[in-house]
């Protein structure tokens, strides 16, 4: 019964979010249509949408019209779809399937596989910049934030960081550090821009921040879990990339059961912070779907 409350949100609000991603990148020049088909190719190959749909239901616990969001949600969707393109490339994890489909590189080549992403990155600047019903000061700070978690200091330094010890062991201390800027930064940034366009106090901003800090833990752990047991047909992606990549993950570092047990924490912790929330249970239900999620 629970997963099947869940399952129907998020299939909502992925519908949402996918006919509004639809409407983006229609090219009018034949100069630039290949461009254009490479990003829309990714952007609209599926994808569970949790940055997005974590925007839309944290607008909705606050009482917003999250559907006058929706183009600060689909940027948040461009930053990490561009974040997927970039992570396949033959430089970095080299992976030929994403979203059930062959990745962008494969597809287009990596010249335009490398435009492409950073068609996705700056247009999702440009949504925020246009997007109606929020005050330039609110898209100021928007911008601010997913500016800061998408850069050097968030996801690029956490890809570069997770670069940089390929093929070496690291603490365990090191990959948490590791994974809350690679996957922690764009977890968290949807939850402190619904914060920001909603003008949360300091206080319940707090228990919001800690609780997108145990979710993105929880959802790297989950996708290393994955990583090891999970298949194609599910994902989308090829399994056994870390290892062949020799990567350090919560599983090569603590095995398959401590890494589940790890990943249970991360939840019990995060449910707990949802009972101080108002009107959390999609969140709290969401917790369980990541913990327990097949893809
Ligand atoms: C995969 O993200 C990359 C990580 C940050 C672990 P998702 O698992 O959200 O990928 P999609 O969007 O559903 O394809
Ligand atoms: C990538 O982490 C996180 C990003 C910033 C894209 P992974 O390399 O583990 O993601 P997958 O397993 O390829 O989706
Ligand atoms: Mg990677
Ligand atoms: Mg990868
Ligand atoms: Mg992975």
């Amino acid at each position: 019964m629970m997963s099947f409350v869940i399952e129907e949100i998020l299939k909502n609000k992925q519908d949402i979010v996918n006919k509004k991603l639809d409407t983006l990148f229609i090219s009018d020049c034949t100069e630039h249509e290949r461009l254009f088909d490479a990003m829309r190719y990714s952007l609209l190959a599926g994808g569970k949408r949790i940055r997005p749909i974590l925007f839309l239901l944290i607008l909705d616990i606050f009482n917003k019209n999250s559907e006058k969001y929706l183009d600060v949600a689909c940027a948040l969707e461009c930053v990490h779809t561009y974040s997927l393109i970039h992570d396949d490339l033959p430089g970095m994890d080299n992976d030929d399937y994403r979203r059930g489909k062959l990745t962008n590189h494969k597809k287009y080549g990596t010249g335009i596989a490398i435009l492409a992403g950073d068609g996705l990155l700056t247009y999702a600047f440009e949504l925020i910049s246009e997007s109606l019903n929020i005050s330039d000061n609110i898209k100021i700070h928007l911008i601010r934030i997913l500016s800061k978690a998408s850069g050097a200091c968030g996801m690029l330094g956490g890809q570069a960081h997770d670069k940089m010890v390929e093929n070496k062991e690291i603490t365990l201390d090191e990959l948490r550090l590791l994974d809350q800027c690679k996957t922690g930064c764009l977890i968290s940034a949807p939850i402190e821009m619904a914060c920001e366009i909603a003008q949360v106090d300091s206080q319940i901003k707090n228990v919001y921040y800690e609780w997108a800090v145990h979710l993105g833990l929880l959802f790297q752990i989950t996708d290393d879990l994955l990583d090891q047991n999970g298949h194609l047909n599910d994902m989308g992606k090829n399994p056994l990339q870390d290892v062949i990549n020799h990567k350090s993950t919560y599983v090569t570092l603590l095995g398959e059961e401590k890494a589940r047990l790890m990943a249970e924490r991360e939840a019990m912790a995060a449910i707990s912070l949802c009972k101080k929330m108002k009107n959390a249970g999609a969140l709290e239900e969401l917790i369980g779907y990541i913990l327990h999620r097949n893809k």
